[in-house]
């Protein structure tokens, strides 16, 4: 699926104050990467899949031995280049192989953005309309395109010609925690998530001001997001570097095992949550809530 890296497009967007150039960007040529479904539809879509498809395609679209997978890498191996009118028709005219054309076309519609969101294109503001016409100039590309409008300034510019399919995103926190004595927390993160996998660099601190203690380190989780509602939850555990030296008075590090559950809920680029998280290690553990606030591509 290409090359997939970091994009701290909103993020530029806020410092460049340039929202209003951007949209003039994702609507000078609409193509696949630009949101061409909404979260809604994909959600009354999965409800239809699960009715029409799911029992040969599998609940998860996996496929079985007849049936092809509807995701990943088989997925684009069958339907890259081509155009969502190709896709939206095949499936019309030769689905379900035992019932063809059975369905309104709302709903081959609906499943059709179900079918996107698996694979991870992303939702946007209006539904997947039934115009053949249009749905032949969307083609199902594997990243997402290079080329912007040049009444973009640079730093977005920039930003958008390395934008990834890939959520990632910031997460910053703050509340209160405990390691021993009950005091301050904060936390600040990097996540990125493929599929249901979460990877995320992390680092908490918890403080009383007099004391502290903070770690930094990686944590492996998966995320789970309610159809159609933009809530996510997720849980992560992972290995961290913990400082104690503000505790034991001299420089110290230990390893310890961080911990993380997270809710929250999402739009496309902002998301507000909470988290309760904790380290686990044998000279002091320690232990918080904060209420998070994320930035960047969320799911
Ligand atoms: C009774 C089993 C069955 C059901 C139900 C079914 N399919 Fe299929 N589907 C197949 C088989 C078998 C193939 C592979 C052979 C073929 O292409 O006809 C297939 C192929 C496909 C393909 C790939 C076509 C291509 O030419 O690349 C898509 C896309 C697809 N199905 C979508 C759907 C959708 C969406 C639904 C629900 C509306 C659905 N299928 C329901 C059995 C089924």
């Amino acid at each position: 699926m290409g090359q997939h890296r970091f994009s701290p497009t909103f993020v530029l967007m806020l410092l460049a104050g340039a929202g209003a150039p951007t949209s003039a960007v994702a609507q000078a040529e609409r193509g696949i990467w630009d949101g061409v479904y909404t979260e809604g539809q994909a959600a009354r879509g999965a409800t239809e899949y699960g009715a029409a498809c799911a029992s040969c395609h599998a609940e998860d679209l996996g496929g079985n031995s007849n049936a092809p997978s509807l995701v990943g890498v088989s997925f684009m191996f069958l339907w890259e280049d081509r155009s969502l009118g190709d896709l939206f028709t095949t499936i019309r005219t030769q689905m379900p192989t035992n019932a063809p054309n059975s369905l309104p076309a709302q709903s081959y519609l609906d499943i059709l953005a179900y079918i996107l969101d698996a694979n991870e294109f992303p939702a946007g503001e209006d539904e997947l309309g039934a115009d053949l016409a249009a749905l032949g100039q969307i083609s199902i590309t594997a990243d997402a395109p290079t080329a912007v409008a040049p009444t973009v300034v640079a730093p977005v510019a920039i930003a958008q010609a390395s934008s990834s399919p890939s959520p990632t995103w910031v997460t910053l926190g703050l509340g209160g925690g405990h390691f021993g004595e009950v005091s301050l927390a904060a936390l600040a993160g990097l996540a990125r998530q493929r599929g249901p996998h979460l990877f995320a660099l992390r680092s908490s601190v918890v403080t009383d001001f007099d004391d502290h203690v903070y770690d930094i380190g990686l944590l492996y989780g998966r995320g789970t997001r309610g159809q159609g509602t933009g809530g996510r939850r997720s849980v992560g555990i992972g290995l961290a570097l913990v400082s104690v030296d503000g505790l034991t008075g001299e420089d110290g590090y230990t390893i310890g095992v961080p911990l993380a559950v997270e809710m929250s809920r999402n739009g496309p680029n902002i998301g507000l949550g909470v988290q309760g998280f904790a380290n686990l290690n044998s000279v002091q553990s320690f232990a918080g809530a904060v209420v998070t606030i994320g930035l960047g591509r969320l799911r």
